[in-house]
Parts: structure tokens; C-alpha cells; sequence
């Protein structure tokens, strides 16, 4: 079922008022100048966001909605992009990202509540929810794919029994089943399939990936790794280090953006499941973005690090050089 959450202003809403909690997921700007080196954000499209940005915190600080924020954001793009798993601690910075670059986001969700408190209210031609579970092949209803023209799926459930797998929602119904349901409903005529991984599912059976996979999470990405690639669908697995900043649910986001600042924007990039590491989920949420529209990343198997350091940020010729460079060390 497809759920239009409209409305005319497109400015997320301010969830708190106490001044030391800040909205709910971060914005663009805080995007940006986490994972941007100084300056980086000087492209067209990205100073749109820029300054997108500050219009939005400049209507939530004085608690007035900007109506013209649809004016001074990017131009808009023929892409149009389902997310899954949006909600989540990736999924949400994708979703954001996507938004303030004007491209028609749409989301499949278990709860559509969570979009609404996550990402405000919008026209229906910028965000559109549907309803569904992964689980369930009768939630994949093939209308939901009509104009999509990427797919970036980063849905996820905990490695290890916890209250998230309430209602059977483990490693196996989520990481292989619903990646199985998802991936046999995608239509040939899709551009790209984003899936995010995890590094170390080649290796599930050797310390230290056999004590993450006393439950099978990583057994299972494996096997749904396999149906992407088999699958015929144009697509790139990007396989995330262990994830740093976020969940953005916390109160105290202020503190936590604070706290994790400038801190990882070097990116590492490799292929195969050699790396053993972190990574921001700032930086997975940007290589989804970018794989988008990079070509070589067609068809390939991204592992993902970040560490200290200056990073490519959101510049698209660097996140280019990083994936063509991992290419070349195959
Ligand atoms: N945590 C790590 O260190 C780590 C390391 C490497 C890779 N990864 C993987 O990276 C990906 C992103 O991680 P994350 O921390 O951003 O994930 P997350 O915060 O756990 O978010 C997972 C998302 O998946 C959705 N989801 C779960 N079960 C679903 C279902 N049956 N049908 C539809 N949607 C469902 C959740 O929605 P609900 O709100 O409905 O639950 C949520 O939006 C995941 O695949 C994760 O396993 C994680």
C-alpha cells in the first residue's frame, strides 16, 4: 500500500525543544561537514545543499517553516530512488542525503510512522512510503517499482538475539529472505542495486567472524550477497567495516555529533574481505549515494573502511578515483 504523507513545507519538523537536543537525523549540513574536508562542498549541486541547509536551520531556529526551502534546493534529477531499510542508522543519512539532493526518494517501510518523525511530512513527488515487510513476498508489491530507477537496500537486524528480533525478525528471515523476496521482484529494467553488506561474510567460519556469526548473520548476508550478484540485476554490494556514528536516535545528538566530528573522513576502499575495521555510517550512506552514478562500480564488491584523516567528502571525481583505485588492487 502506498502512503502519501503530503504536505506543502519541506522542512523537518523540530523535535525538541530543549536547546542541547537537535533534530532527528542530522541535516545536510551536518552530513556535509562530517564527511567533507573543508571547502570540499563547493560544487554546484553541493553548495545548493549548503545553503539548503542553513535555510533550514535558520527556520527551525526561529521555529518558522520555510516554505521556499523547495526553491533554493539542487535541481532536480531523473533519478528516482526506493530505499529500503530508510529508517535505520544508514538508511536515514541516505534518505537525507537524498532529499537535499532533490531526488525523488521513495521508501519501503515497516512503520511509515518513523518516516513521518524521522523526515517530516512532504509532497508526494518527493518522498513516497510504502508499507511492507521484506519477510513477506505479498508486501513487494510489484506497483511500488513503477518509475524506480535505483534501489539501495540497507536493511539489517541485530547479529545476536535482541528485542529487534521480536516477531522472528532474525539474520535469516531479514539478510537472506527478505534480501531473496526484494531482489526476485526488481524489475530488468532497474539501473543499479545497492545492497549493504557486511566485510568478513567470506570468512564466517574463522575467528574473528565465528563468534559474530554464532547466529548466522554473516552465513546469511553471504547467502544474499550470492542472489544479488546471480540475480542479473545491475548491482554493487558495498561490505561495511564494523559501523561508527549513529543510530541518530539518541536525545543527546548534539553531543554525539560533537563527539564524532572530523574525526574518520578518510575513506578506504578495497575489494574482497580483506579489511578488519570501522567505518562511519556517514561515509557508507555517501558510497551509496555515489555508486549511484559512478559506472565502474557496476557488477563489483566494495569493502569499506574509515579512518582519521581528510576524505573525498561528497566530491564525486575522489569517491571515482577511490572505486576505480580499489578496482585495480584485485
Ligand atoms: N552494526 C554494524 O557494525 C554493521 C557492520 C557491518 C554491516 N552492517 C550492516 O549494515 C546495514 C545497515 O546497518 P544499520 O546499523 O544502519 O542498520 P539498522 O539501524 O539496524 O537499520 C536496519 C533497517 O532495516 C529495517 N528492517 C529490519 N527488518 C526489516 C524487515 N523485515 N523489513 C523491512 N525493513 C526491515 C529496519 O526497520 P525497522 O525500523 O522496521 O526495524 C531499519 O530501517 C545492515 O545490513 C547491517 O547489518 C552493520
Amino acid at each position: 500500500m502506498a502512503l502519501s504523507l503530503s504536505s506543502t513545507l519541506l522542512v523537518v519538523p523540530i523535535k525538541k525543544a530543549n536547546p542541547c537536543f537537535l533534530r532527528d537525523p542530522p541535516s545536510p549540513s551536518f552530513l556535509c561537514s562530517l564527511i567533507s574536508p573543508p571547502g570540499c562542498c563547493g560544487g554546484g549541486g553541493r553548495r545548493a545543499m549548503v545553503s539548503h541547509a542553513v535555510r533550514e536551520e535558520q527556520s527551525q531556529a526561529t521555529g518558522v517553516a520555510d516554505t521556499n526551502t523547495e526553491e533554493a534546493s539542487a535541481p532536480p534529477s531523473d533519478k528516482v530512488v526506493l530505499v529500503i531499510g530508510g529508517t535505520g542508522g544508514v538508511g536515514q543519512l541516505i534518505v537525507a542525503s537524498l532529499l537535499s539532493l532533490n531526488i525523488k526518494s521513495h521508501l519501503l517501510l515497516r512503520d511509515p510512522n518513523k518516516a513521518l518523525s524521522l523526515f517530516g511530512t512532504h509532497n508526494e513527488d518527493k518522498m513516497k512510503i510504502w508499507k511492507g515487510d521484506t519477510r513477506n513476498p505479498s508486501d513487494i508489491d510489484p506497483t511500488m517499482f513503477e518509475g524506480i530507477t535505483h534501489v539501495i537496500c540497507c536493511t539489517g537486524t541485530t547479529a545476536f538475539p535482541s528485542k529487534r528480533w521480536e516477531g522472528d525478525n532474525t539474520p535469516e528471515r531479514v539478510d537472506w529472505e527478505g534480501i531473496r523476496n526484494l531482489v526476485s521482484a526488481l524489475p530488468p529494467t532497474l539501473k543499479r542495486f545497492i545492497l549493504v553488506s557486511s566485510v568478513g561474510v567470506t570468512k564466517f567460519n574463522e575467528l574473528p567472524w565465528s563468534i559474530m556469526n554464532m547466529f548466522g548473520v554473516l552465513k546469511f548476508k553471504k547467502m544474499g550477497e550470492d542472489y544479488v550478484r546471480n540475480s542479473g540485476i545491475p548491482f554493487t554490494i558495498i561490505r561495511a567495516g564494523r559501523l561508527t556514528d549513529g543510530p541518530y536516535t539518541s536525545y543527546d545528538l548534539n553531543t554525539l555529533l560533537k563527539a564524532t566530528a572530523g574525526e574518520r573522513r578518510a575513506v578506504v576502499v578495497g575489494q574482497g574481505d580483506k579489511l578488519v575495521g570501522e567505518v562511519s555510517r556517514l561515509v557508507v550512506a555517501e558510497a551509496c549515494i555515489q555508486a549511484l552514478d559512478i559506472e565502474c562500480t557496476e557488477g563489483q564488491i566494495y569493502e569499506i573502511n574509515s579512518v582519521k584523516g581528510e576524505g573525498p567528502g561528497s566530491d564525486p571525481e575522489k569517491w571515482k578515483e577511490l572505486f576505480e583505485l580499489a578496482d585495480c588492487t584485485q
